[in-house]
């Protein structure tokens, strides 16, 4: 199974790949939690990535683009893959045409503005895998430690109201022409065309 999660920051893509994941037993891709990795190794990379992403930017294409590309090339990915926050441009969804990177749905999870700011400001992280919490529509079962391992869950750099606000604008002038771009695309039915649903982001996470 062969997956591209598209939504805004806050949606509940990281939260609903956990799900995803386990069931199909693919692995994750999410160039977010790669950016983190990189961030809190402190390679050249993550040093440069910090910035953007703590004013609310988009990484380069280029440099997104060749993540991508390397971590597909990994055995793991063999029995299919999850993106989550990728693509994100236009340029990234043509790169991955281009490569002939196979897709078999692209899965829209549907959030209002409205709901973002909220989630975000709740939200808790664990760093090591990137498992989402939030303090209260998704609570860990002990208070600020991660359910699988126990380890401390911390807030992200970019989940300040005014950063978040930046994103959701990046996310509008960016990233949601890619929902036309693959609705149409899976419209035309072509061969190797993915199929497309829109799914409402608000009710329950097991919903
Ligand atoms: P990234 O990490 O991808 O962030 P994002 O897309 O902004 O999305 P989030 O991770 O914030 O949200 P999510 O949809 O995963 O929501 P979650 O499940 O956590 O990217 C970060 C940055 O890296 C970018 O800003 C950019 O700078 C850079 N970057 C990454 N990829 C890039 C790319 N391809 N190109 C260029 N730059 C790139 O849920 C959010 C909260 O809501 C949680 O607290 C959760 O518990 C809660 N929640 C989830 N579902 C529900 C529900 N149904 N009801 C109530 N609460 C819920
Ligand atoms: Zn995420």
């Amino acid at each position: 199974m062969r997956l591209i999660l598209l939504g805004a920051p806050g949606a509940g893509k990281g939260t609903q790949a956990t799900f995803i994941k386990e069931k199909f037993n693919i692995p994750q891709i999410s160039t977010g939690d790669m950016l983190r990795a990189a961030v809190a190794a402190g390679t050249e990379l993550g040093i440069a990535a910090k910035k953007v992403m703590d004013a609310g930017g988009l990484v380069s294409d280029d440099i997104i683009i060749g993540l991508v590309k390397d971590r597909l090339q990994q055995p793991d990915c063999a029995n299919g893959y999850l993106f989550d926050g990728f693509p994100r441009t236009t340029r990234q969804a043509d790169a991955m045409k281009e490569a002939g990177v196979a897709i078999d749905y692209v899965l829209e999870i549907d959030v209002p503005d409205s709901a973002i700011v909220e989630r975000m400001s709740g939200r808790r992280v664990h760093p090591g895998s990137g498992r989402s919490y939030h303090v209260k529509f998704n609570p860990p079962k002990v208070e600020g430690k991660d359910d699988i391992t126990g380890e401390a869950l911390v807030q992200r750099d970019d989940d300040k109201e005014e950063t978040v606000k930046k994103r959701l604008s990046v996310y509008h002038d960016q990233t949601e022409v890619l929902l036309g771009y693959y609705g149409k695309w899976a419209e035309s039915g072509q061969p190797g065309a993915p199929k497309y649903r829109k799914i409402a982001g608000v009710g329950p996470v097991e919903e």
